[in-house]
């Protein structure tokens, strides 16, 4: 059986789970592609490490050159992280002819298009299917299987470490920080947390569901982020008081097509299945104008179910060699979007103030209200402190520029402080 030879760049979890895989399920994947499979050369950065996979057979080498000079190598899975390295690496490695695998959410989504266009000049595959919601197969889902579909919104839980965290203070009553450092030792959170509890993480995600449901190329500028950081937990359990469960989406969908994409976080009715998912685990719900809502769940982060993906990724590169067909996109799909205006996106929201406990201080905000036209649905009033009390307001529908401005006339209010603003999912 002739070979395809495989070098891999980063032996961490991910690298180690592909290594893994791809020797304990050689022989499947021997039937199905009509090739055997090997791993010939691993790049790290540290020879020294001790690593817990068999490296039996396989040269190791901080040498990039040992991959981008080896003419035996077809396939380069990059599981090393960072982005100006990795580039620079991908760049080198795609103008030796080699076929690209990524799980580097952040290069792509900020360099996607320039490797895109290099690899179509060097007739290179160039797939990332872990690079989005790990362990769910969504990407190609999407090109393959909304390929006559027009999809009108996709939204979801993209980010592990944060579901973790909501998960853990909504049901054990865990401070953020216990329950980030518990993220952290079970290895979902990104080595340096600060981008997946400031939604950055998910936002980089949401760039790439958006090429590929909608063709439009955005850029994190685009999109309004919002993180977990400084999340209280009375709004937590306040807001399951009221029937919901607090959860970072993103949320990308056409209005009056034009694109509107956010990542924050939204009250989500308990009745709406993206309420019930829970810990480290993703799903990714996606509305098609033909086949209606539809929902994509399982693990987003970890050695095996992040590694599956990369093997997926692995047999279509490898059948692509054998029909010849390599260096096709992996998204055809593209198109120019304009931005949504914000007097158009549309939601209902919850509003936590705290607010020095004397009379009078309702009506300064009901007349913030009042003078922005947005129109209250509940508001209920709780004990914040000995001279504080802490309100909070559902409201009726209104505009991200309704919603903007009346947080600013409130933090302008004195002695009433915003604790959270946050988006109500309509069921
Ligand atoms: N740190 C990411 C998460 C996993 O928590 O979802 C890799 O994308």
């Amino acid at each position: 059986m002739q070979v395809v030879n495989i070098g891999v760049l980063g032996l961490g979890t991910v690298g180690s789970g592909v290594v893994r895989l791809l020797k304990d399920h050689e022989h499947k994947i021997s039937s199905i592609t009509g090739r055997k499979l090997v791993v010939k050369t691993v790049v790290v950065h540290n020879l020294e490490k001790k690593r817990d996979v068999d490296l039996t057979g396989i040269k190791v080498t901080n040498d990039i050159k040992e991959l981008i000079n080896d003419d035996e190598i077809n396939i380069v899975v990059e599981v090393m992280g960072t982005v100006t390295t990795a580039k620079e690496y991908i760049e080198l490695l795609l103008r030796a002819g080699k076929h690209i695998i990524t799980a580097n959410k952040d290069l792509i989504a900020t360099h996607g298009s320039e490797l895109a266009e290099l690899a179509d000049q060097n007739k290179c595959d160039l797939f990332y299917e872990a690079s989005v919601a790990g362990g769910i197969p969504i990407l190609r889902t999407i090109v393959n299987s909304f390929a006559a579909d027009r999809i009108i919104e996709v939204k979801g839980i993209v980010n592990g470490t944060t579901n973790y965290i909501l998960t853990k203070m909504s049901q054990n009553n865990m401070s953020f920080a216990d329950a980030l450092k518990s993220a952290q030792e079970l290895g979902f959170a990104e080595p340096d947390p600060t981008n997946d509890i400031e939604g950055i993480d998910a936002a980089y995600k949401m760039i790439i569901l958006t090429q590929f449901a909608f063709g439009i190329n955005i850029a994190l500028d685009d999109i309004e982020v919002k993180g977990i950081n400084g999340i209280d937990l009375e709004d937590i359990k306040q807001a399951k008081s009221l029937g919901y469960n607090i959860k970072l989406l993103g949320i990308a969908k056409l209005i009056n097509d034009r694109i509107s994409v956010a990542v924050g976080p939204v009250l989500v009715p308990e009745t709406q299945p993206l309420s019930a998912v829970q810990n480290e685990n993703n799903a990714v719900l996606v509305t098609g104008a033909a086949v209606g809502e539809t929902m994509f769940y399982g693990p987003g982060a970890g050695e095996m179910p992040t590694a599956n993906s990369v093997l997926s990724d692995i047999i279509a590169v490898t059948k692509d060699i054998v029909l010849e067909t390599t260096g096709n996109r992996f998204n055809d799909f593209s198109r120019e979007g304009k931005q949504a205006l914000p007097d158009e996106i549309k939601y209902p929201y919850y509003i936590s103030l705290k607010v020095k406990d004397r009379p009078g201080q309702m009506l300064k905000i009901t007349e913030v209200m009042t003078e922005l036209n947005a129109s209250f649905h509940l508001i209920i009033q709780s004990e914040y402190d000995d001279v504080n009390a802490r309100v909070v307001m559902t409201t009726h529908k209104m505009s991200e520029q309704q919603i903007k401005e009346i947080i600013k006339e409130i933090d302008n209010l004195e002695e009433i402080e915003v604790i959270a603003s946050y988006r109500i999912l309509s069921e």
